[in-house]
């Protein structure tokens, strides 16, 4: 039964002539791939019923809580998000309300909090179970796991996770260890870049926009034990993690990441030899990724 629910919404993506978006939703702006969103509609009509809820940790300006709450109107869709990020402005919030109302989706209940408040008080918000869960939130590698535990009693005996920007390889770590520290779940569908939308070639972009955005992966319960087991890839080296150790008692760590390109500039005045190209190890001036040959992997456990 699991695994015909995840092959209907898996295959249901996979040609183009699945139905379009709604010119409502197709008007809204934000950071998701269409293939992305699509599995997430798929899945929730799968998923979501009376007794168990769509939700979502990263709401932004509403692109994919109002996509997926299209969907299922009759359903409860939660976001939560304390706004913490892409808000200078601080309209996010509103944006979102004035979206909800002019597209008339009462089953929609943004909750503006932190995540981990809102999970330590969510019998307050929902008395449903989870059935889909979307993990779009902040990326670090404790914040990434902690939302997939803190979630973890609440997730519905079957259901299933989604998690955007898995390009990141500490997104894709945290994943790991959550899979291989409860055996209970699986990755069912996995889909990576080379690198993050912004860093890509024009013509790459749109093929992100057309697909997964910034890498993808699904994870499903799976009490039975009726799918394979396989787990995303990892680099081998744990030393950025180990030092992470140090990085919580050394002084001002607030201001470690504004001390690099201090240090560049004094040395190129100095014209030291050591000129590091910038900030952030890899290609780009900044969001690295690190999934440089990924774009082959496009594994699923439902073939
Ligand atoms: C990439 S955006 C989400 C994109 C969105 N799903 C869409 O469809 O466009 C990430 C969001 O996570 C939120 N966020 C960051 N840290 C958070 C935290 N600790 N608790 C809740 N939300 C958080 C940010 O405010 C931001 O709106």
């Amino acid at each position: 039964m699991l695994t015909e629910k995840l092959k209907q919404a898996y295959f249901s993506n996979q040609d183009n002539d699945t139905p379009a978006f709604s010119p409502e939703i197709k008007a809204l702006s934000g950071f998701s791939g269409v293939k992305f969103m699509k599995t997430l509609q798929s899945l929730a009509k799968l998923f979501v019923d009376e007794e168990k809820s769509y939700v979502e940790v990263g709401v932004f300006q509403g692109l994919t809580l109002m996509a997926v709450a299209s969907e299922i109107p009759d359903f409860e869709a939660v976001g939560i998000d304390n706004f913490a990020f892409f808000d200078k402005e601080k309209r996010n919030q509103k944006i979102i309300e004035e979206r909800r109302s002019k597209l008339k989706l009462e089953n929609v209940k943004l909750v503006n909090m932190d995540y981990e408040d809102a999970f330590l008080d969510f019998a307050n918000i929902t008395d449903k179970k989870i059935g889909l869960y979307l993990v779009d939130g902040p990326h670090d590698y404790r914040s990434q796991m902690m939302c997939l535990l803190y979630a973890k009693p609440f997730l519905a005996d079957e259901s299933v996770i989604v998690i955007d920007d898995c390009n990141y390889k500490h997104v894709r770590q945290a994943n790991r260890d959550f899979l291989i520290s409860h055996p209970e779940y699986k990755l069912v569908f996995e889909s990576y870049t080379e690198a993050h939308p912004n860093n890509q070639s024009a013509n790459v972009v749109q093929q992100s926009r057309e697909g997964w955005w910034n890498g993808i992966n699904v994870i499903a319960r799976d009490p039975n034990n009726v799918l394979s087991t396989m787990y995303p890839p990892v680099e081998q080296d744990k030393s950025l993690f180990v030092n992470d150790h140090t990085m919580h008692s050394i002084r001002y760590p607030e201001y470690i990441t504004k001390f690099i390109p201090i240090i560049n500039t004094i040395s190129s005045f100095m014209n030291s030899k050591w000129k590091p190209k910038n900030e952030f190890i890899g290609d780009f001036d900044k969001l690295n990724t690190h999934s440089k040959g990924l774009k082959e992997r496009l594994n699923n456990a439902l073939d």
